[in-house]
């Protein structure tokens, strides 16, 4: 073989070699993309901790419960209001009260960054490692600044963002710096020195602006209600303004029985006219009735009156107390210790086993009230004696809300343990003041719907799950027609129909009704279709009747 056959056979060869080694790459590679995926574990969620989802059979007695609050309030007069869940948290720290456990512990506030351009343009300027590096970035970081105080500006102007304390005097902090700021050059060192000083400075302010609204989970509703009051003009309604609400609220507390951290209420408010008492106390009677048509076992109506805000009524008597504390401070625990200072009152509160006795021989606010609180009280009673409302006076009740003056009450119910508060309220004349509208008077109550729904449950009177009135067995594809309309019109008669989406066997069907609890199974097959008589089966007694479409109607209407 010569050089030159030999060459060309070597090209040869080397050719053929590279195609299979191409052929048996193609081949990986495409065995490679048909190749079962590593299979992953994605990550489980669940309801955050003090939340939980409600679920059936129980969210039926949730809805009885509801259904009958709107029913019973109907009959008292009272219109529903649905306030927003989310309001602005000065709503609450002015209503509820900076000192109590609500709003210093247990809220849940956010800032809403609003207009996200601004909140953008502040975080780059004061995430900006060093503007004063070179030239090129020096001005960069002025152009954002600038560009931050315009859109701050055109914000405000265009009324999604407001002016508030916090950040109007940080954007006019930030605008005269920046003026400084663009004379300035990187040329020395001294110039270089004074830019970072501004820089400094701006940074400062654009911290400290708020440039978002202070937003807060409603921790109860009884401010949005007033707040409400006030934004709706209703004042200018016929007084009083009777309303009444249902739904979640929120509060960090350590969950357990009863004390969830999305709980809900169902309460009412009575805005505006006079504060006769005959309004606290039908209230109270519309508070009674409504849980005796649930039946709800073994409540016990605690009532009290704190009197008014006035050196010769409240006031005087919480001096008194705080002096009678002081004398016995080193007997009480931490908490009772803190509250001499802050709110007296509510070492009244204590379920500490030490400081009953301690408790129980300081000064009762009954003997403090004024003269015109007195003669409130009194009356209060006498008309919940009039109605028949059965009450406890508890001089101890003193409530964890600072809106409240004169009749406070609380209703415990049985089977809920230590969280065993119902319901709680009281009359808040002062609350729509402080909250900028007109002086107006207000009581109101909330009723904890968890803990009422757990009480109904204890005592026997949950849910049974819910079952279907009708099952409907059908087999062979000639009967799929005639089963859905069966399923309409029965539907649309009130009865509640499982349809089952594929065909069963028939054996199957009735098994899967059982299970249901389905009171009749309606089997639908080819014999049915032809006849025109359907059979009905009766589950609980397993009789079995043909009846037309009409006459199966009629029939379930009757049984
Ligand atoms: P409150 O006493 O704070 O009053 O709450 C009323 C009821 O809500 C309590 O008696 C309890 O049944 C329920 N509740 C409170 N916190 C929780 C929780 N973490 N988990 C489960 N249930 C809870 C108020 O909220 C006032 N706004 C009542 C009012 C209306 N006063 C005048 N008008």
């Amino acid at each position: 073989m010569s050089d030159q056959d030999k060459a060309t056979k070597r090209a040869q060869w080397e050719e053929i070699n590279r195609a299979k080694a191409a052929a048996k790459q193609k081949d990986q590679s495409a065995t490679k993309k048909t190749e079962p995926r590593a299979s992953v574990t994605y990550k489980q969620f669940q309801a955050i901790r003090g939340t939980r989802d409600l679920l059936p059979p129980d969210t039926a007695l949730w809805n009885r419960v509801e259904q009958t609050a709107h029913e019973v309030f109907t009959t008292y007069g009272y219109g529903e209001i649905r306030p927003p869940v989310i309001e602005p948290t000065e709503l609450f720290a002015r209503a509820v009260g900076g000192d109590t456990d609500i709003v210093s512990k247990e809220m849940y506030s956010f800032v809403d960054y609003g207009v996200a351009r601004v909140a953008a343009l502040g975080n780059a300027i004061t995430d900006w490692p060093d503007p004063t590096n070179d030239e090129k970035d020096f001005s960069a970081y002025k152009n954002t600044v600038s560009a931050f105080i315009d859109t701050y500006h055109r914000a405000v102007a265009a009324d999604e963002l407001h002016p508030s304390s916090a950040n109007k005097p940080a954007i006019e902090e930030v605008q005269s710096r920046f003026d400084a700021l663009r004379s300035c050059s990187l040329q020395n060192e001294k110039s270089r020195e004074l830019a970072s000083q501004i820089i400094r400075a701006i940074y400062l302010a654009v911290r400290i602006a708020e440039l978002g609204d202070y937003v807060t989970l409603r921790p109860e509703a009884t401010a949005s209600v007033c707040r409400a009051y006030i934004e709706h003009n209703m004042q200018q309604l016929p007084q009083p303004v009777k309303l009444y609400y249902l739904g979640p609220m929120f509060r960090r507390e350590r969950p357990q029985k009863g004390r969830y951290r999305q709980f809900y209420q169902i309460g009412a408010e009575i805005l505006g006219g006079p504060d006769a008492p005959a309004i606290d106390a039908e209230l109270l009677e519309m508070l009674m009735t409504f849980f005796a048509k649930l039946g709800l076992e073994g409540t016990t109506l605690d009532i009290n009156s704190i009197g008014h805000a006035a050196d010769n009524c409240r006031r005087g008597y919480v001096a008194k107390l705080r002096e009678e504390l002081l004398n016995v401070k080193d007997k009480l625990g931490a908490d009772s210790q803190r509250r001499i200072e802050t709110n007296p009152l509510r070492v009244l509160d204590s379920k500490l086993e030490h400081e009953q006795p301690i408790i129980a021989a300081l000064p009762r606010i009954a003997d403090h009230l004024c003269d015109d609180c007195k003669t409130h009280y009194a009356a209060v009673k006498r008309d919940l004696d009039l109605r028949g409302v059965a009450y406890h006076e508890n001089w101890r009740l003193v409530r964890g809300l600072d809106y409240y003056m004169r009749t406070t009450f609380e209703i415990t119910a049985m089977g809920l343990g230590s969280q065993n508060a119902v319901c709680g309220g009281g009359r808040y004349d002062g609350l729509v003041e402080l909250l900028g509208g007109p002086p107006t008077k207000g009581i109101g109550f909330a009723i904890g719907e968890d803990r009422l729904i757990l009480s109904l449950q204890e005592s026997g009177k949950g849910a049974a799950p819910q079952g279907r009135d009708v099952y409907i067995a059908w087999m062979g594809e000639k009967t799929y027609a005639t089963a859905i309309r069966a399923a309409k019109n029965l539907r649309n008669a009130g009865f509640s129909v499982e349809l089952p989406p594929t065909e069963q066997k028939f054996g199957k069907a009735l098994e899967r009704a059982s299970k249901l609890g389905a009171r009749f199974a309606l089997i639908l097959g080819d014999n049915e279709i032809q006849t025109g008589e359907w059979t009905l089966k009766n589950l609980a007694t397993s009789e079995q009747q043909k009846l037309t479409e009409q006459a199966l109607l009629e029939y379930l209407r009757r049984t």
